[in-house]
This record gives structure tokens, C-alpha cells and sequence, in this order.
């Protein structure tokens, strides 16, 4: 009775200074430097440092911002941080050698981290811009959305790169950029359908019609054509076909020589959208080819049959001169890196991947 009391009364007189301390710690801001780029900018103790950077404008290398990709690997070289999610990414050897993911920690000092690929000042600024809806096709639950940009600004980006939609109440969903038509302003979006989904479901219900105002921030992301020869071989599941069309325009405007298979992956046949324009971009190179492929096809369909990375694998055996670029849903680019390495001869520094996980997922 006596030590509950005792227990109860200490509770008591520390629990306000306990509850002060970690507001206190959640109210600090600390300074983080990217070397070698010597960049620095400021993050709250309660946020993701790759979070922190992206509100700011620092295009630092990043993907799946879920711990998944690696795209945002670091050094920590000095300071401490907190890890927020897991970093999954990262092997034993890389957390013993102070590997971390600036989209699972925060600080919680001033920190120093070095980012090898991030080439500061050259990289591409991410900007904010107002956009209005031009148009939208819908087929099903994919739609193909082309908003108007500011008549005064042109757009650069490195094609397989995102935009996020900015909405109500600092909630972002991402969108991979599909097209950039420099001369009409505007860019293509393509959206899959959620039901309940914040951004997809107002788009597809009418809600957001032609000329509705929408803000993005764009260029993100790391996700984007190495320049050498190497054969590709390209994975996209559903909408994971969009920067790899801003990729094929990419491929057509540079006349580039590099031998190209596609596999693009639905659940149904039915499901396959915006084919006309993939097709005349196919059609515009002699040595790429395409295979759609249907994981639950109708009887009457004439495609491949199963899982893109199956369907790929089977065709591709030897992907030890290849490079490969997956994007889509996160379970296909996790199969698809192991097999394409282990099984294949792909050497790990040649497969580039862009996971589409769901936005209410990420940090
Ligand atoms: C870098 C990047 C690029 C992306 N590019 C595209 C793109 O080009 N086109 C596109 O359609 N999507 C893309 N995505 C995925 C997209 O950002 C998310 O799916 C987003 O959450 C959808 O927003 P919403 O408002 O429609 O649904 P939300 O309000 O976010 O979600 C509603 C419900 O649907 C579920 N859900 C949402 N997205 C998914 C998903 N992808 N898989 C499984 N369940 C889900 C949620 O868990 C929730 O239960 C990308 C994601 C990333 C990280
Ligand atoms: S692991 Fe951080 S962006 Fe993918």
C-alpha cells in the first residue's frame, strides 16, 4: 500500500516533466548537412529527414519513401537519429557500417550524413505549381489525366521522375509523370482507382472535373534512364506503365539504339489502357518489343499469361549485359530484383525500380 502510494506520488511529480521532455524533444529542430554536396537544411525531431528535404526543395535521391528501395541510403557520419520505420533495405553489414534511410529516421541532433549520388546545386529543384485539369479519359479504374501547366514555365524533369499532388490538410499523393508536351504546357498523369481514395475516388466520381485547380510538387524522385548501351528489359504492373512511357518517349527522341523488352502486367485482359499511344511508342523503335500480359485472362485472350517477371525471366535467362527497370506493385519489384540477380546474372547496381506503395503507407 505504503510503495503504491510512494509509487503513485513519484508518478505523479515526474510524469509532468516526463511528458514535458518528450514535447520538448518533438518541438526541437536540428540542423542536417549533405555532404559532399555541403548542403544544409532544418528538420524537426518528430519527421523524416528525406520529409524534411522534400517540403523544403532538396532533391534528394529517394523512391518508395517506406524503407523498401534504398534510393535514399546514407552515411551517417555524425549526430544521432531515431528510427522510425523499418530499414528494410539495409543489410546487417550496411547498419554495422552506419548505413541509414533518410525515410525511416529523424534526427535527433544536428547530423551529418554523406549521399554519394546526390549531386545538389545540378540537381533538379523540385518546384510547386499551380495546374488545372484539362482532360481525362477514364477506362475503368485507370484514367489517363492531362493537367494544364503555367503557360510561362517549362517543365524539367528526368523522365521516370514523380509529382505529388498536394490536398487538403498537407496530405500528398503521388503520381508518376506519364507525358510532358512541352509545346500545348501539359502533363499526363495516370491514375489508378481506390475506392475511399482520397485523391482517385473525387476524380473518378465527378467531383474534380475539367478546370479544377490542382497544386503539385514536381520533379521527384530518382527513378531514371542510365545513359549507356545495355540492353533493357522493362517491368510495369497497372499504372506502373507511366514513367516507363515517359521513359520510351525518352528512348524515340534520342533515336537510341538500345534493344528494349517490355512486359506490361494487368489482373485482366479487359484492364489494359492508353494502349494506342504505348504501341505507337513501341512502334517507333524497330528493336523494342512489347508483351502484355494478363495474370487472370478472359478464354479468349491472345497475350502472355501469369506474372510479368515469370513471363520475362522464362524470355530472358542470361541479364548479366542487361540493365532492368521495374515499377509497379511492390510485391512484382521485390520478386522480380531476387530472381533477375540470383537466378539471371543481373548484377545488383543494374536494376532500377519505382514501388508505388500507397501514399497512406509511407512516413
Ligand atoms: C513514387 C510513387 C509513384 C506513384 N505513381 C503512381 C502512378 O503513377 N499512378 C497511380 O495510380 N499510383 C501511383 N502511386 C501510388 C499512389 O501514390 C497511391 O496508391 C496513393 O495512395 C493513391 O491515393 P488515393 O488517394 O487514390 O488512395 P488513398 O486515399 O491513399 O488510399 C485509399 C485506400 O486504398 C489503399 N491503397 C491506396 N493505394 C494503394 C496501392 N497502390 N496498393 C494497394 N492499396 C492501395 C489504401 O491503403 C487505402 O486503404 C505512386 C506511389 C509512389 C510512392
Ligand atoms: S528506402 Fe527510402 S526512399 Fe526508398
Amino acid at each position: 500500500m505504503c510503495s503504491t502510494w510512494l509509487l503513485t506520488k513519484a508518478a505523479l511529480t515526474w510524469q509532468p516533466l516526463l511528458i514535458e521532455a518528450v514535447l520538448l524533444t518533438l518541438l526541437m529542430s536540428f540542423h542536417v548537412t549533405v555532404e559532399p554536396a555541403q548542403e544544409t537544411f532544418t528538420v524537426n525531431a518528430d519527421e523524416t529527414i528525406l520529409s524534411a528535404a522534400k517540403q523544403q526543395g532538396l532533391p534528394l535521391p529517394h523512391a518508395c519513401q517506406s524503407g523498401t528501395c534504398g534510393a535514399c541510403q546514407a552515411h551517417l557520419d555524425s549526430g544521432h537519429v531515431s528510427v522510425l520505420q523499418v530499414q528494410q533495405a539495409l543489410s546487417e553489414a550496411d547498419l554495422n557500417h552506419g548505413q541509414i534511410l533518410l525515410c525511416c529516421t529523424a534526427a535527433q541532433s544536428d547530423v551529418v550524413v554523406t549521399m554519394p549520388k546526390y549531386q545538389g546545386a545540378q540537381a533538379i529543384v523540385p518546384h510547386i505549381m499551380p495546374t488545372k485539369i484539362s482532360g481525362l479519359v477514364i477506362y475503368g479504374n485507370y484514367a489517363v489525366l492531362t493537367l494544364a501547366l503555367p503557360k510561362n514555365k517549362s517543365l524539367h524533369f528526368h523522365p521516370g521522375q514523380y509529382a505529388d499532388v498536394l490536398l487538403r490538410q498537407q496530405q500528398r499523393r503521388s503520381y508518376s509523370i506519364a507525358a510532358y508536351d512541352e509545346t500545348n504546357h501539359t502533363l499526363e498523369l495516370h491514375v489508378r482507382r481506390h475506392a475511399d481514395g482520397v485523391f482517385s475516388e473525387p476524380l473518378f466520381s465527378g467531383k474534380l472535373p475539367i478546370n479544377s485547380m490542382l497544386r503539385l510538387q514536381l520533379p521527384l524522385g530518382s527513378f531514371a534512364l542510365q545513359e549507356n548501351a545495355k540492353p533493357l528489359l522493362m517491368l510495369a504492373t497497372g499504372t506502373g506503365i507511366a514513367p516507363i512511357k515517359a521513359m520510351l518517349a525518352q528512348l524515340v527522341r534520342t533515336a537510341s539504339p538500345r534493344p528494349l523488352a517490355l512486359y506490361w502486367g494487368m489482373s485482366q485482359n479487359e484492364w489494359f489502357y492508353d494502349t494506342a499511344a504505348i504501341m505507337a511508342l513501341m512502334g517507333a523503335m524497330p528493336h523494342a518489343q512489347i508483351h502484355l500480359v494478363a495474370s487472370h485472362p478472359s478464354a479468349a485472350w491472345a497475350g502472355l499469361s501469369g506474372h510479368v517477371q515469370d513471363c520475362a525471366i522464362r524470355n530472358h535467362p542470361d541479364l548479366h549485359n542487361h540493365e532492368v527497370y521495374a515499377c509497379g506493385n511492390p510485391h512484382m519489384i521485390d520478386d522480380a530484383y531476387m530472381r533477375c540477380i540470383n537466378e539471371c546474372g543481373l548484377p545488383e547496381s543494374a536494376f532500377f525500380a519505382d514501388r508505388f506503395t500507397p501514399t497512406t503507407h509511407n512516413a
